[in-house]
């Protein structure tokens, strides 16, 4: 779930989080100048800089045209909009979700009788698993297969979902008679446990001859399914609950209603990729792992883990391939983007000789696991090394094309870390491990930073037509033409460049992207 704030808490997060620095940086380019920085005046046609931004005292201050404040009155002027939206926008941002401070919204009715119905439908699924013949093949392959204790499957909740088309539609219909809207249609398509049948008027199970797991809220509310099959030849393996009104997908973590209490006491939290990684982890007594289930992770999940503990530590633990490598780079970048009080704890674990943790606990015992998580977390290890080591191990030194492609891939890395020490550590790692020198490394980045910056500036000047205060105005009249040009810059292609400044759209346009 995202955090709930008042708009109150939002604004002293959002205070501590962001600085007028960061902010201003995104929309105009800022020099150092002392303890000060300085920049081309956004609000009025200025030639040379006369804005100045002061971090130690959080606000800016134009020495020409007089616009000064801090980090919101900036973005009221820039975005040409209100103190309100902005907090807002900040805090979505942050992954805040602010309700009005008089009472929290009241759970809609319907809301509440999804949830009742997922509770009823859990437990059906538990009890066909447990005590249905037709769930034999099932529970054998748990128990022999999965080597799943019975103590497991029940505090999981883990179920079976029987071959026939209405098994639960009936079930439920016996079981809510009083309810109406158990025989709507429509309210049963809602629930996310049903889809329409082209062969009857009624819906039908969604799930059917599938091992069903639960998944749960923070409050250990039954909020949606992942269904397993056990017939390798039926696609897919794993058939999920679409999001319905009390499961939106992104919000959650698999098994964190379980690994909170343990991460808070561990001081880390464990997160893993599949359903049965994490139910294998807890039964080892590795209760402090958590599932992202396969798909890319997203702020809101970031922003519970980084609640979960108050090191802030996140162990990453992703399948031993390609896959998990780039989930992995693409989690640390997501991690960097948000902006935390408190510095994240970034680790990463790999399990040779096995796809998952599930596959590793089995084959090697929890013992093994927590030594390599040991070994892994020694000084100065984390996430970052990790993967330029994993770079490094896959580029042959000797091959130059190879060398640079590798070096491309870590500065990619590396130029997102926001802590400038951990940044430092990593240059100098990345140049001991592809043999360049430290100082080409950091050239190379403040180079790409550069450009990035250029065009973001020119992406939020082309969104908010702010051309205010250089020759485009004059030279880009109309809206149709600034759209165009502002698709020319979003390449980097030399010869689109080239094009540009022949023709000579505008003089200043070819400045600006170089
Ligand atoms: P994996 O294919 O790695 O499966 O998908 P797994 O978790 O190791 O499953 P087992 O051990 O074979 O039973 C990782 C996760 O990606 C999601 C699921 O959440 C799964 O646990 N996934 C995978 C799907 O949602 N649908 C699929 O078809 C496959
Ligand atoms: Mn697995």
């Amino acid at each position: 779930m995202p955090v709930k704030s008042t708009f109150q808490e939002a604004l002293n997060e959002i205070k501590n989080r962001f600085d007028i620095l960061s902010i201003v940086s995104r929309y105009i380019t800022l020099k150092k100048a002392g303890n000060s920085y300085v920049a081309l005046c956004p609000f009025h046609a200025d030639k040379s800089p006369s804005m100045h931004v002061s971090p130690s005292k959080g606000i800016f201050k134009c020495f020409s045209c007089g616009a000064s404040g801090d980090m919101f009155k900036f973005l009221i002027e820039f975005k040409k909009s209100n103190f309100s939206e902005i907090v807002h926008e900040l805090a979505e941002e942050l992954g805040i979700e602010i309700f009005k401070a008089q009472a929290e919204p009241e759970i809609p009715r319907e809301n509440k009788l999804i949830l009742e119905i997922n509770k009823a439908t859990a437990d059906f699924f538990h009890n066909n698993l447990i005590q249905n013949p037709d769930a034999k093949e099932a529970l054998d392959y748990l128990l022999e297969q999965r080597k799943m204790s019975q103590q497991t499957i029940s505090s999981f909740g883990l179920g079976f979902s029987l071959s026939k088309k209405t098994s639960l539609l009936l079930h439920l219909q016996n079981k809510f008679k009083n309810l109406p809207e158990i025989c709507d249609k429509e309210f049963l398509l809602k629930t996310g446990l049903f889809i329409e049948d082209k062969s009857s008027p009624e819906p039908i199970d969604r799930f059917r001859g599938r091992i069903m797991i639960p998944i749960y809220d923070l409050d250990s509310q039954v909020v949606a399914f992942g269904a397993r099959t056990l017939d390798p030849a039926i696609q897919p393996k794993y058939l999920n609950s679409p999001e319905t009104p009390v499961y939106i997908k992104s919000r959650h973590l698999y098994g964190m209603n379980l690994a909170r209490p343990f991460a808070k006491s561990e001081k880390q939290v464990l997160l893993l990729e599949g359903y049965f990684d994490v139910i294998q982890a807890h039964q080892y007594g590795i209760n402090y792992a958590v599932g992202s289930l396969g798909t890319a992770l997203t702020k809101e999940q970031v922003n519970l883990l980084y609640q979960s503990n108050l090191n802030r530590k996140i162990v990453f633990c992703f399948d031993n391939d390609e896959a998990g490598k780039r989930a992995l780079k693409s989690a640390l970048q997501l991690c960097q983007e948000l902006h935390f009080s408190q510095k994240l704890d970034l680790q990463a674990i790999s399990l040779p000789g096995a796809k998952d943790i599930d596959e590793f606990l089995l084959q090697r015992g929890v013992e093994q696991f927590n030594e390599l998580m040991q070994q892994s977390q020694s000084a100065n290890n984390n996430a970052y090394n990790y993967l330029l080591l994993h770079i490094a191990s896959q580029t042959n030194i000797e091959d130059t094309n190879q060398r640079s492609d590798a070096l491309r891939e870590c500065i990619d890395l590396i130029q997102n870390i926001a802590d400038p020490i951990d940044r430092e550590i990593q240059v100098e790692n990345c140049a001991r491990l592809l043999n360049f020198q430290k100082s080409t490394i950091m050239e190379l980045i403040q180079t790409k930073e550069t450009r990035q910056q250029n065009l973001q500036n020119w992406k939020n000047k082309v969104k908010s037509n702010n051309f205010r205060g250089n020759k485009l105005s004059k030279s880009v009249p109309r809206q149709p033409e600034r759209k165009l040009v502002s698709i020319f810059l979003l390449t980097e292609e030399p010869a689109i460049i080239e094009r540009i400044n022949s023709v000579k759209i505008n003089d200043s346009l070819a400045f600006e992207f170089k």
